[in-house]
């Protein structure tokens, strides 16, 4: 059977943890696939840096965009972060060199994704990318898959794991806003640029990608109405939890009589309702359907183990010959987010 060859951009938390399970499980990987999956060549910024993982056995490549255009690879999984310069570059290589790509870079999608997905069915290839949304929870293949079906009337939820991790325990610990920052970065949690978790920005990011899927709408980033967590003060949190609220960064995105409507912003939740328990780097996507009705689905949004998981996903996909469109139906077809109207689709 012929192995489909990865090369790997991108080496720090996700990247590393995506080598990691593809070392430890080869055997299991290969027996779902029904083939193996090899990586053939990575990389990185410095090639000096000791990561924790053995890179010896893979050719290594300055130059990402060198890396996503070597003849050894089939699949270019993009894990360098940013929505400009090296993995835009990287990604367009890519695909221009009929390469299909595995992203987890949702700041690339939520601006650019549109045009990334034309380019890729002009050249027959697939992109794709649930790494980008809710970290480990599956929701990209929930709405492209499992609600393929379904009319979706509403898509909401808790979206950055940074920014549920800083407000629960700012309250849970009484630790300064500090300290829990400190410690959402060492466990993997913050964007390269920080202010784009607390700043809501990241979040508006995951918002427009579910939206594009869920509305079959061109992806709208510039239509989130974005509200970050930065003005939050330990009072308002306190003073909300003596009323029975906890403070959640919350996004909704569902069509209305004007167009499509996405926000996301801090909002009062009930403390005893499943959203206001949601802990840590936890994140929450509820999901309406005409016909399933609410889904919920809960679990890890960030960190190694969990992202590399849903990159993981992506590249079985592949593997397996499974060829979706970007944003779940042909991108010339995507709809303006304006002409989302209720009651239309
Ligand atoms: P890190 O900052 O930990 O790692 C980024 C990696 O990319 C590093 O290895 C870095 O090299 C490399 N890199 C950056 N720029 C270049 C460049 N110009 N050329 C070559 N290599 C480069 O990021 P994460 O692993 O946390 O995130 C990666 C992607 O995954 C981002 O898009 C992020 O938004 C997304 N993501 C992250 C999650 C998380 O929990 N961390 C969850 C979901 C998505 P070097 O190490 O040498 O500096
Ligand atoms: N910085 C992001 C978060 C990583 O905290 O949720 C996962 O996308």
């Amino acid at each position: 059977t012929t192995p489909l060859r990865l090369g790997i951009a991108g080496l720090g938390t996700v990247g590393v943890g995506v080598v990691k399970i593809l070392r430890q499980k080869a055997n299991l990987l290969a027996d779902r696939a029904g083939r193996p999956i090899v990586i053939t060549a990575v990389s990185a910024r410095s090639r000096d840096k000791d990561r924790g993982v053995v890179l010896s056995d893979y050719a290594w490549e300055d130059d990402p965009v060198a890396l996503a255009k070597r003849d050894d690879i089939d699949v270019f999984v993009e894990l360098m972060g940013g929505s400009e310069g090296a993995a835009k570059d990287a990604m367009e290589a890519a695909l221009a060199a009929g390469k299909d790509v595995v992203t987890a870079n949702k700041a690339l999608l939520a601006i650019h994704g549109h045009a990334l997905a034309l380019a890729a069915e002009k050249a027959d290839c697939v992109i794709r990318f649930e790494a980008a949304v809710a970290g480990g929870i599956p929701v990209v293949k929930a709405l492209t898959e499992g609600l393929a079906g379904n009319e979706i009337s509403r898509v909401m939820g808790v979206m950055n794991g940074s920014c549920n991790y800083i407000l629960t325990r700012m309250q849970s610990a009484g630790l300064t806003y500090d300290q829990v920052f400190e410690e959402a970065s060492q466990l993997g949690y913050l964007e390269a640029d920080p202010n784009l978790d607390v700043g809501g920005v990241d979040a508006g990011h995951k918002l427009a990608i579910l939206s594009s899927i869920a509305f079959g709408t061109k992806i709208d980033f510039a239509g989130v109405e974005l509200e970050g967590i930065q003005r939050i003060t330990i009072e308002d949190i306190h003073h909300a939890a003596d009323m029975g609220y906890r403070i959640k960064l919350l996004g909704v995105a569902q069509r209305t009589g004007r167009g499509l409507e996405q926000r996301m912003s801090p909002c009062l939740v009930p403390a005893d309702s499943p959203l206001g328990q949601l802990e840590g780097g936890t994140n929450m996507v509820v999901l309406e359907g005409d016909d399933v009705g609410q889904i919920v689905l809960r679990g890890a949004g960030a960190g190694e183990g969990p992202t590399a998981s849903a990159v993981l996903s992506d590249i079985m996909d592949i593997a397996r010959g499974t060829r979706l469109a970007t944003f779940g139906k042909p991108a010339e077809a995507l709809e303006t987010a304006r002409s989302a109207v209720s009651g239309t689709s």
